[in-house]
């Protein structure tokens, strides 16, 4: 297994390209399933998950190749096979976005529910509830979701119907796509109340658009469908990632350093730029670009993470790493996952003072932070480990980077790039 050894205390300066958004990426993959012909797919970036994503469409009758030039080409070939095994699925969560496009489009699917993980139980209720108001019949059993289309044998289709996709911690992101995979060839019209408003679920809008699909209120928390009879495979670029690209600003700032990330679109990333300014960080933005510049110490800030456009969940960890050398005493509250906080105790190996009340964390801003060995339990909490190894005195070894691969891709070379003192190794 690989470990990252970081040796801390540089400040990180220069110019940097976000890739790809991972979670755009693999819900638009999940739509191959709808298309008549290829998919070609610009911009995808090559990690752990988009791999894994390509296995699991194998399973389900879709061929994945990536070009020379770096383009992903999907198609589906076997509309027979719609079992996504346990084996594929407990690995990688976004896995349940194909059982909204199997339903759609053929009518059945028997897919494996993902089970929790490190940040929590994570259940796709909400998933269902918009499947069924499709007419979608679903059971478990044996630990996978079973469904069908109603009359499938027939060829009849899911029907369009109104419904509010609120949960107890508001929208669901993966829930939001799943559901609009299916609507798109539903019959008759779909409302989407209380949809996702992430920009990864306004790509894939925009591709299913492309695609021949009719949507309305994109960015919007009600979507409206008129569900068409057929869509075709078209190519797409896919969105910069915004948690990537937040993750090098965070990195930036907490070293006192000077960097520009190309492939950050400040419309995608308004939250974390406000806290980042509220801190005492200069940022500048241009149209996909953000520059970061933090000279001084900076300040403690209150971060509360909500859906977009509120501050993401998924850049909590990297921002607690900051906090935890800023001048005084920070609230984070967690309103998405309330247990994603497994980072808070190796922070502290590391000299930070945060405690956890409840769905917040109390962050006492030290002055530093000293290298320690420590270990990753989910992808943005190593993530904030890196950051926190960049910041402290001496070395810091992560173990269990096999998390951060799933969402970055070569992370070490690109903060390498900015002065990092950063390698990956081999541990026993
Ligand atoms: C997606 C992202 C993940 C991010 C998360 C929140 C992908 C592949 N992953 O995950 O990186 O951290 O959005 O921005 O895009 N919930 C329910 N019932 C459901 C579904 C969700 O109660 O059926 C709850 C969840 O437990 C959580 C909240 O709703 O508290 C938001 O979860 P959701 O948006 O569904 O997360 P994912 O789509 O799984």
């Amino acid at each position: 297994m690989d470990a990252m050894v970081v040796t801390g205390g540089c400040r990180l300066q220069g110019r940097v390209r976000a890739g790809g958004a991972k979670n755009a990426a693999l819900p638009i993959m999940a739509a191959s399933l709808l298309a008549d012909g290829p998919m070609c797919l610009k911009n995808v970036p090559d990690l752990a998950d988009i791999r894994t994503m390509m296995r699991l469409l194998a399973k389900l009758g879709v061929e994945s190749e990536r070009r020379p030039n770096g383009d992903l080409v999907l198609e589906s070939r076997n509309a027979r096979r719609n079992l996504a095994p346990y084996d594929i699925m407990r690995t990688m969560r976004a896995g349940i976005c194909v059982l909204g496009p199997l339903l759609a489009r053929r009518g059945r699917a028997e897919v494996s529910l993902p089970g929790g993980c490190a940040i929590g139980d994570r259940p796709v209720d909400l998933h269902l509830k918009g499947l069924r108001a499709l007419g979608a019949r679903l059971d478990i059993r044996h630990g996978y979701i079973v469904g069908s289309a109603p009359g499938a044998r027939t060829g009849k289709r899911l029907r369009g119907a109104e419904m509010y996709l609120g949960g107890p911690f508001g929208s669901s992101v993966t829930g939001t796509a799943n559901v609009l995979m299916a609507a798109v060839l539903a019959k008759g019209q779909t409302v989407i109340e209380c949809a996702a408003c992430e920009p990864e679920v306004q790509d894939l809008a925009r591709v299913l658009i492309k695609m021949g699909a009719k949507i309305h209120g994109i960015g919007s928390p009600c979507l409206v469908v008129e569900g068409v009879d057929r869509l075709v495979g078209v190519p797409h670029t896919v969105i910069p990632d915004r948690i990537e690209a937040g993750t090098l600003l965070v990195a930036g700032a907490a070293t006192g350093g000077d960097v520009t990330v190309e492939g950050a679109r400040s419309s995608d990333l308004f939250a974390l730029v406000h806290v980042l300014r509220e801190a005492g960080a200069r940022v500048e933005r241009f149209d996909d670009t953000i520059r970061i510049r933090a000279r001084r110490r900076l300040k403690s800030v209150d971060v509360t993470t909500l859906p977009f456009p509120g501050f993401p969940t998924d850049l909590q960890a990297q921002m607690m790493a900051l906090l935890a050398v800023a001048d005084g005493i920070s609230i984070i509250t967690e309103k998405i996952f309330p247990d994603r906080f497994m980072h808070i105790a190796e922070l502290n190996r590391m000299g930070a003072r945060i405690r956890k009340e409840g769905n917040a964390a109390v962050v006492h801003g030290t002055r530093r932070l000293s290298g320690a060995p420590v270990m990753a339990g989910d992808l943005r909490a190593s993530a904030a480990l890196v950051i926190a190894g960049l910041i402290a005195e001496g070395k810091t070894t992560i173990s269990r980077i096999y998390h951060l691969d799933r969402g970055y891709e070569r992370i070490e070379r690109k903060l390498a790039a900015l002065g990092a003192t950063i390698k990956r190794i081999k541990e026993r």
